[in-house]
């Protein structure tokens, strides 16, 4: 079974986070090829997808919406689990979903969305991204639970394997 891990990412986060994705599914047995979204050009051969994006003020970034538009036909045809990488702080805010995950729920005709806890480096950001971080009063810090990401992708390559079990039965 080949799975294709792909996220988009500003500052590198979510991108770390589809890294565990793909290291979880490979030490589960299955082969998994980690690309940014910009650099998918197929989904042919794929057998499973796992799409993702950091959210910025409230949705989803181009690249992966893109890819999205471009694929959704494929990418309803396949297995598909989405997962969104933002809140921060202790506990990790806003706890709200991007606003454009249920039309991409839709368009993929994905099995499931995960939320997961980001990371904001202050350091590394632009201006304008400082300025929209005070405004919420947010504060910056790495709140990812790699154990949250490492059980979840385990729980999807668990529920593929078995699927693929069965239709070779
Ligand atoms: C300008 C800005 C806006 C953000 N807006 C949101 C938001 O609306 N909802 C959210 O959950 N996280 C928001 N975040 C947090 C980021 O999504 C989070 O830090 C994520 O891990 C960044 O991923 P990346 O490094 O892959 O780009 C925002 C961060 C910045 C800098």
């Amino acid at each position: 079974m080949k799975v294709l891990v792909s996220a988009a990412s500003r500052h590198g986060a979510t991108a770390e986070i589809a890294s565990a994705i793909g290291e979880t599914l490979t030490e589960a047995g299955l082969e998994a090829v980690v690309l940014t979204p910009d650099a998918v050009t197929t989904l042919d051969g794929y057998d499973a997808v796992i799409l993702g994006s950091g959210i910025y003020v409230g949705h989803w970034m181009d690249t992966a919406k893109n890819l999205v538009e471009r694929h959704s036909a494929a990418l309803a045809s396949r297995p598909v689990w989405l997962f969104s990488s933002g809140p921060i702080g202790e506990p990790p805010k806003p706890e709200e979903d991007p606003a454009d995950i249920a039309e991409i729920i839709e368009a993929t005709n994905a099995r499931g969305h995960r939320l997961f806890a980001g990371k904001v480096d202050k350091a590394v950001l632009g201006l304008g991204e400082k300025v929209i971080l005070k405004a919420v009063r947010a504060q910056d810090g790495d709140f990812r639970s790699w154990a949250d990401v490492r059980e979840w992708a385990g729980g999807i390559a668990a529920v593929l394997k078995a699927e693929s079990n069965a239709a070779g039965a």
